[in-house]
């Protein structure tokens, strides 16, 4: 199987299975506890259907969309997400590079191994820091200034890691930040050798943005879980969120917002934007899926900040159910991730324009020109 043969976000996936090591694959692949989340977030969209006008003149379609100040070619953007060195040797590079040529906003994890600071030469476009609210307050200050400096015009604050998911995968493979190597682990690093060879050849793993603050993840092995369970400052509340707005003065997002209360809140302390998002179903299994939580949340403060759908996104016709009900766009991870571990920038690159031909296909044959022309009146409930 080459990148050629990957059509849709399976293609990708199984593509990506082949390259990993399968403590690296799962970690992506997997999610909390049952993964009933996990996989509802995606078939939450087949129980909406889409009804299409037609004879609506459709040769030219406009896909750009405005969020949070950002303008974007499309409506869907790369998700941050931690670690991607581990899942191709270019990672947080390869996915900056390829959201450039693709005119979309990218997010940087806290927990990135490349830092701001490289990823603004590459990329001069849109891009998101995902601040994860360290007890360390020293590190925190660092985090929002060297993001300040770097020019990353949206800062977006995650609040639904408050405590590790229970990722049963990980237990069971052992996968740590960076990987400790064990004798499973060791025996399908070496049936992956290409990985290996990389990985061990290759620049040494590194999260540049907690380097000199923390050890943890970086020079002492450690599960995500429990790197969220004692880094992270369990004490976070609605001031904490209201301070660190403030202080970024600037376009910011609660990111893993679900419920209409959280949302209004998001309003009043300043957020500019929120992404209604259950981590991709790696926290609380059983919690309700963005898509099926969207409407509410879009009737009540739709009209004054940005609502982003997050989770679950694998074709142009999630993204356009999405923006149907009310968001104003949509961002994946796994999407991008799989086609990164797959094929590096060539493949995040084939992802985004696949997903990007498929907009464009999906909203002829809805019969709109631009995504302002979807609303609910185009769609219907089964
Ligand atoms: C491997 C992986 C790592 C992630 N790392 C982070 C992270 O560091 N910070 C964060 O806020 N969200 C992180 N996320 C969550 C994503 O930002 C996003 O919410 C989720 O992937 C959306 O679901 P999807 O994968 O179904 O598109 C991660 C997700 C995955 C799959």
């Amino acid at each position: 199987m080459r990148l050629t043969d990957c059509h849709n976000f399976g293609d990708f996936r199984r593509l990506a299975k082949k390259r990993l090591p399968s403590p690296v694959f799962h970690y992506i692949d997997g999610a909390a506890d049952d993964e009933i989340t996990y996989r509802r977030n995606t078939s939450s969209f087949d129980d909406v259907d889409l009804v299409p006008n037609v004879l609506a003149g459709v040769e030219t379609v406009d896909m750009s969309v405005e969020v949070m100040g950002q303008k974007m070619d499309m409506p869907l953007y790369c998700a941050p997400t931690a670690l991607q060195r581990l899942f191709h040797y270019e990672g947080e590079r390869a996915v900056a590079r390829a959201a450039t040529k693709h005119g979309t906003m990218f997010g940087v994890s806290s927990l990135a191994t490349v830092s701001v600071e490289e990823i603004e030469k590459l990329a001069p476009g849109p891009k998101m820091f995902q601040f994860y609210f360290h007890k360390d307050r020293g590190l925190n200050d660092a985090l929002l200034e060297r993001a300040r400096a770097a020019n990353f015009q949206v800062m977006a604050l995650t609040v639904d890691t408050i405590t590790g998911g229970n990722r049963e995968r990980d237990l069971r493979t052992g996968f740590t930040s960076p990987p400790r190597i064990t004798p499973a682990s060791a025996i399908s690093y070496a049936l992956h050798p290409g990985w290996a060879w990389n990985y061990f050849t290759k620049e040494k793993f590194d999260m540049p943005h907690l380097s000199g603050h923390v050890s943890a993840g970086t020079n002492l092995a450690m599960s995500i879980g429990d790197y969220f369970g004692s880094m992270l400052d369990q004490s976070m509340n609605w001031d904490d969120a209201e301070k660190l707005c403030a202080k970024w003065n600037g376009q910011f997002a609660l990111k893993g917002i679900m419920s209409v209360e959280d949302a209004k809140r998001a309003v009043d302390i300043g957020c500019t934007g929120i992404m209604v998002s259950n981590h991709g179903g790696r926290q609380l299994d059983g919690s309700r899926a963005p898509f099926d939580q969207l409407a509410e949340i879009c009737d009540a403060v739709g009209d004054k900040i940005d609502v982003i759908c997050e989770g679950g996104i694998q074709r142009g016709t999630h993204v356009l159910k999405a923006l149907s009900v009310g968001a104003k766009a949509c961002s994946g991870g796994r999407m991008y991730l799989y086609a990164l571990a797959a094929a590096g920038q060539a493949g995040v690159e084939r992802v985004l324009g696949n997903m990007r031909t498929e907009i464009e296909r999906d909203m002829k044959l809805m019969g709109v020109t631009s995504l302002d022309q979807l609303s609910r009146a185009n769609l219907r409930y089964r």
